[in-house]
């Protein structure tokens, strides 16, 4: 891969053992994937915050990289495994909150934003389209290249963490317009009725195209809450972090249809829930907000919720960034939810909150959330809002 006079200095040591490190990792990746040169990017998502995930084996690599590294670009923290200010009323315990506060601290002095989010194009960090941008948490890579159309791979905690450090990436992949081509045509046959359908829909579609990049036709009218939640299905079930809805997505009309083609019919939504949900009666855990809830989002569960009460049985969480609970407690939203016993989850989510163990069953709107609670052993349900408002309600499914 070409380096330019800087560019070699920074892997000589020049700025410090941090930018080192990070052209270590960029031009390691470069070569493997066979990228010519490095390319500056507008912005950075780092994921990898939870300590659950990262254990200490990662908070001594943070430390060791914020002992002298500071991020060039404007960048922004996915998820940590808690609520960074009421980390005690979701049931955190004192040990883990020590640990998750040492490593935002690490991030903290690197000088990256405290985000906390999977959607931080909802807080700021909202790139143009075609800037390249150096993002992992899969969902909202899929959201910046599909739906802003923006460029990106699916970077990982450390290479995101090194394009900060460098202020660049390597270029190929998905940087590229020869690789963002879609190779396989999606006929969407299906009248979405219920947000959760948009779920299955991205199980259905990530199943069928696997590591293809679909081009969506039939989709006539989405909005944006319901697009976020398709994103994060589509590419936890199988697609590439790319893809094209026809009149919808930025670029779409720039590709040709492909030969190839999948048909999604209500059948394929049909067995996309019953792949997705269990057996579940009792509901003790229903989380909304996977991807992170928006304040449009957070005013509907709050409709849904006036003058109810949460079953005793059961915890309910909206997961979300601390801007936009900001937002819903001056609109009056986080009253009525408290109200009823639901609990604001900020600057976390139920995948990398540590929950294993704590919960048999959870409702969720998200089908990303389905199969990452299913990993922490839940039995799971993926409903609409209503239901999973209902459940938390009955303390039940049905
Ligand atoms: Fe976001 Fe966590 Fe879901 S990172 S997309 S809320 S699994």
């Amino acid at each position: 891969m070409y380096l330019t006079k800087e560019e070699e200095r920074m892997l000589d040591g020049e700025e410090g053992y941090a930018v080192k490190k990070s052209m270590e990792i960029l031009v390691a990746l470069g070569n493997i994937y066979g990228a010519e040169k490095l390319i500056r990017v507008g912005s950075v998502q780092v994921a990898g915050v939870s300590y659950h995930n990262l254990g200490d084996a990662g908070l001594e690599f943070l430390n060791t990289l914020a002992k002298d590294g500071k991020v060039k670009v404007l960048t922004t923290l996915n998820p940590a495994g808690m609520d960074l200010e009421d980390w005690k009323k979701l049931g955190i315990s004192e040990k883990f909150a020590k640990k998750q506060n040492l490593v935002i601290d690490a991030f903290r002095k690197m000088g990256i934003i405290i985000s906390c989010t999977c959607t931080p194009y909802l807080i700021g960090n909202l790139p143009r389209y075609g800037e390249h941008i150096a993002w992992s948490e899969s969902s909202a890579v899929t959201f910046a290249n599909s739906v802003i159309g923006a460029k990106t791979n699916r970077e990982g905690g450390p290479s995101a963490l090194a394009a900060a450090f460098v202020g660049k990436t390597p270029y190929y992949g998905l940087h590229l317009e020869e690789n963002r081509v879609p190779d396989t045509h999606v006929d969407v046959r299906v009248k979405m009725k219920k947000f959760s359908d948009w779920g299955a829909l991205g199980f259905s579609i990530g199943k069928r195209a696997e590591n293809k990049i679909p081009y969506i036709t039939g989709i006539k009218d989405v909005g944006l809450d319901e697009l976020k939640t398709f994103c994060a299905s589509v590419v936890t079930y199988g697609s590439k972090p790319l893809f094209y809805m026809k009149e919808i997505t930025p670029g779409s009309e720039k590709h040709q249809l492909p030969r190839e083609k999948i048909t999604i019919e209500d059948k394929d939504i049909k067995e996309a829930y019953e792949s997705i949900n269990d057996d579940v009666d009792i509901v003790n855990f229903v989380c909304i907000g996977c991807p992170h809830s928006s304040i449009k989002e957070i005013a509907r569960i709050a409709k849904l919720l006036e003058n109810k009460s949460i079953s005793p049985n059961t915890e309910f969480w909206v997961a979300t960034s601390r801007q936009m609970k900001q937002l819903a407690d001056k609109r009056g939203y986080t009253e009525i939810i408290e109200r009823a016993g639901g609990k604001f989850a900020c600057d976390t989510c139920m995948a990398v909150a540590p929950l294993k163990g704590r919960f048999a069953s959870v409702a969720t709107t998200s089908a990303k959330g389905c199969y990452y609670s299913r990993h922490n052993n839940m039995k799971t349900k993926l409903g609409s809002f209503e239901e999973c408002i209902e459940a938390a309600v009955r303390g039940k499914w049905s």
